[in-house]
């Protein structure tokens, strides 16, 4: 795969585990934060190394050839007019966030499902990008090379354009995941909710090194 330039929208855990990836594969990285200059980002690209920078969201969705999400959700509408939606035009946008709302003493909850996702509503804030639901179902420890007993671990995708899916596809296979293509981006609807099942099973035995397969014969 072609050395690519890959803006990462989000400074968090996600962030850095996929900005690790992807500098470990050869690609350059760019953070996009509210603050680029903070100590949190300064530690961040310590910790990712190689060329890895960071801008604004704005300059990190201009930089990539593919732009990555990896905001909270309450903030990820904001994030993306932060950048403008022409940063992305023509783009692969891998979209692995989770639309989750948080309440004390309570797990997280989707704030929307059934008949519509957080891939979709991020479709329609960025029409005409191609946006790929991608990560969202494993723990960011997992997102780059998931070392299971069982061999590599599935990723489900979703989204509208089946190059960019093909792209996508392509940087899963170099972080060794197995990938199955779920359809169109509606088919976030089903992935968003693994999320909840992924966080479900690690609160109810308290460990956090699972994944999931799609077993065949
Ligand atoms: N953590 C996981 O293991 C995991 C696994 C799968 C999917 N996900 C999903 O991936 C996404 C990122 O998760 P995370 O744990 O890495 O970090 P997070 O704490 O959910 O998000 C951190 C990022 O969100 C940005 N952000 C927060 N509020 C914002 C606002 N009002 N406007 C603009 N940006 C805002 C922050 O920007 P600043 O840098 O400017 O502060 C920061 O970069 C989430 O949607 C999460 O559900 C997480």
């Amino acid at each position: 795969m072609k050395a690519m330039r890959v803006g990462i929208l989000g400074t968090g855990d996600v962030g850095r585990s996929l900005g690790v990836g992807f500098n470990g594969l050869g690609h350059q990285v760019k953070f996009g934060t509210r603050d680029p200059g903070s100590s949190k980002v300064k530690e961040l690209l310590t910790e990712v190394g190689g060329k890895a920078t960071a801008g604004t969201f704005a300059e990190a969705a201009a930089f990539g050839d593919i732009v990555v999400l990896a905001t909270l959700w309450s903030g990820t509408e904001n994030a993306i007019k932060l950048a403008g939606p022409a940063s992305f035009k023509g783009k692969v946008v891998i979209d692995a966030t989770n639309p989750l709302v948080f309440k004390p003493g309570a797990p997280p909850a989707l704030a929307l499902g059934h008949t519509d996702s957080g891939g979709e509503q991020v479709q329609r804030w960025l029409p005409g990008v191609k946006v790929v639901k991608a990560f969202n179902i494993v723990g960011h420890a997992h997102m780059v090379e998931p070392a299971f007993p069982g061999g590599p671990p599935d990723m489900f995708i979703a989204g509208n354009d089946a190059d960019a899916k093909n792209t996508v596809t392509e940087i899963l296979t170099a972080f060794g995941w197995s990938t199955i293509d779920a359809g169109g981006i509606e088919g976030a609807r089903l992935l968003e909710p693994l999320c909840i099942l992924w966080v479900g099973y690690g609160l109810a035995t308290g460990t956090w090194n699972h994944a999931f397969k799609l077993l065949r014969k």
